[in-house]
């Protein structure tokens, strides 16, 4: 079985292995690292939610990009929370990655515009349904394929400032985290009891 961390690889190396399979990922609808869970904190009664979303871009700076309503519950809470946690399972080579970030939301910029272009025939539905994603409908077809003209398609991106992963294999675990140093932007590297 591939594996990102072993005990005889470097930490750098280990980072840089996370790094490609990110981008990877990003690029590749069956990657072990598409789907992830973003935890944010809902500040009506402080406690957290998280849901899964695809990941749609990894850029140099370790910013995961993914897109979403504007509407959305996610996006009030990153508004007023913008450290956001989040969770990948790469099943097929048995670790998990935990990413604390920060985020930025982009909507009606010209972020938001160039990556619209990206969006295509059916997927553009999730974006523009004339009923906010959440509200509470009397029937399942209400919700139907209304469309509006209003485009609430958002992106937002996480920029990692510490990084846990954590590598299963049969009998043995190993554990690596990574830390931002806030005056450099360098990643400091740790081994970590698993
Ligand atoms: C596999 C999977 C992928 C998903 N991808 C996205 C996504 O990329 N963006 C998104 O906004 N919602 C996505 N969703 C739906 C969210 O999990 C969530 O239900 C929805 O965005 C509303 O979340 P909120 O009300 O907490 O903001 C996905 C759901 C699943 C099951």
């Amino acid at each position: 079985m591939k594996m990102i961390i072993n005990p005889d690889l470097s930490l750098n190396e280990i980072k840089e292995s996370l790094r490609a399979a990110l981008k990877e990922a990003s690029e590749d609808s069956r990657h072990g690292l598409r789907f992830f869970s973003v935890a944010t904190v809902n500040p009506e009664n402080n406690t957290p939610e998280s849901r899964m979303v695809v990941l749609r871009d990894f850029l140099p700076e370790w910013t995961l990009r993914f897109y979403t309503d504007f509407r959305s519950s996610k996006v009030a809470q990153i508004q007023n929370h913008p450290a956001i946690s989040l969770l990948f399972w790469n099943m097929n080579e048995r670790y998990q990655v935990r990413i604390e970030a920060e985020s930025t939301i982009h909507y009606k910029d010209n972020i938001s515009k160039s990556e619209w272009e990206n969006v295509t025939g059916e997927a553009q539905k999730a974006y523009t349904s004339v009923l906010p994603p959440g509200k509470i409908i009397s029937h399942p077809e209400e919700a139907g394929d209304r469309i509006t003209q209003k485009n609430y398609f958002c992106v937002i991106d996480a920029k990692a400032t510490r990084i846990k992963i954590l590598q299963l294999k049969s009998t043995e675990q190993w554990a690596v985290k990574f830390l931002r140093d806030s005056d450099t932007d360098e990643w400091i590297g740790h081994w970590i009891v698993p």
